[in-house]
């Protein structure tokens, strides 16, 4: 099995920047393609304050947080990722745009062996896959945010790809990259989403319908349940749109009344409002 040393990742959004930082960090040669300037220099200051936070910690020196940007390079164009072994795609979780992105991936990868990722939360791999020439190097490979700080990775493999493939990137995920790995079925929201974000939704409902305030319901889940974090702080962070791309996902495979997105989260997202990225959502981001 050829190690992989060389990855591509698409998207310079929240998690295609802090997948290009673990990926870096772990030593590998990585290309982020991103087409929007703006989108491209947020992703590069992301990674950058995110590096220097690992420094302030201690869980970094500073000689390895520069070569660790080093080994980053930014580009624009499909191309780059020519001779890469690994391609992440982490673009927004709109249907067409993933399967446009993997039939251009496709296109560009010369590497017959290389294995094309994506890190979508709730489109089918077996859908992504079928846009692509060779369906038995695609699987899912979803990562969690904050990326550098969660170490779960899921692995979903699609009806059709190789079981070479999928222990290839378990040892990359768990030996490179010092994660730890779940195999997931190819349904919706896979294993975390499809228990976790019911309970995002759950706590929607509550604050929807005046039940308890946005600050008891994420305090009782602090301090009741000792989790890190309440469920609509959490929301903010995971953000509104995506959280709407999984609720949405999951009432289409399941049909079950709880995984409707609440009016209230569709509202937000068309008023804008995505939670810590925009600056505001159930709480204010100054
Ligand atoms: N980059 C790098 N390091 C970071 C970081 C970041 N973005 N955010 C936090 N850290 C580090 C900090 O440096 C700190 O390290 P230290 O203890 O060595 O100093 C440590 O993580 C804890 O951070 P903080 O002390 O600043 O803050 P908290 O203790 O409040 O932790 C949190 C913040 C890590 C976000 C924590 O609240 C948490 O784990 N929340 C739950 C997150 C979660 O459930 N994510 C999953 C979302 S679902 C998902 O992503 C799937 C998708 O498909 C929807």
């Amino acid at each position: 099995m050829t190690s992989i040393e060389r990855v591509g990742v698409l998207g310079a959004g929240l998690m295609g920047s802090g997948i290009a930082e673990v990926c870096a960090r772990a030593g590998s040669d990585v290309v982020v393609v991103e087409m929007n300037p703006d989108a491209a220099a947020a992703g590069l200051a992301r990674i950058t304050a995110s590096l220097e936070r690992a420094v302030n910690s201690g869980k970094l020196d500073a000689g390895d947080r520069a070569a660790a940007l080093a080994r980053i390079r930014m580009g624009t164009e499909f191309e780059a990722f020519a001779d890469r072994q690994l391609v992440i795609e982490a673009v927004p979780e709109v249907p067409g745009l993933k399967d446009e992105a993997f039939r251009r991936i496709d296109a560009a990868v010369r590497d017959p062996e290389a294995i094309l990722a994506s890190n979508t939360s709730s489109i089918p791999i077996s859908r992504i896959a079928s846009a692509t020439s060779r369906p038995e190097h695609v699987l899912g490979m979803h990562f969690f945010n904050p990326v550098p700080v969660l170490k779960l990775v899921e692995l979903v493999p699609s009806l059709r790809t190789s079981a070479q493939a999928v222990e290839r990137i378990r040892d990359y995920a768990t030996a490179a990259l010092g994660k730890k790995v779940i195999t997931a079925p190819d349904r919706a929201g896979f294993v975390v989403n499809a228990l976790l974000v019911p309970y995002m939704l759950s706590a929607i409902r509550m604050l929807e319908a005046g039940f308890a305030t946005a600050e008891d319901i994420d305090t009782g889940m602090v301090e009741g349940c000792a989790h890190p974090m309440g469920p609509l702080r959490l929301t903010d962070l995971v953000g509104l749109d995506t959280t709407l791309h999984v609720a949405n996902s999951l009432y289409a495979e399941f049909k079950e009344p709880h995984l409707a997105p609440p009016a209230l989260l569709m509202r937000m997202v068309e008023s804008g409002l995505l939670g810590r990225k925009s600056g505001l959502g159930f709480y204010n981001y100054p």
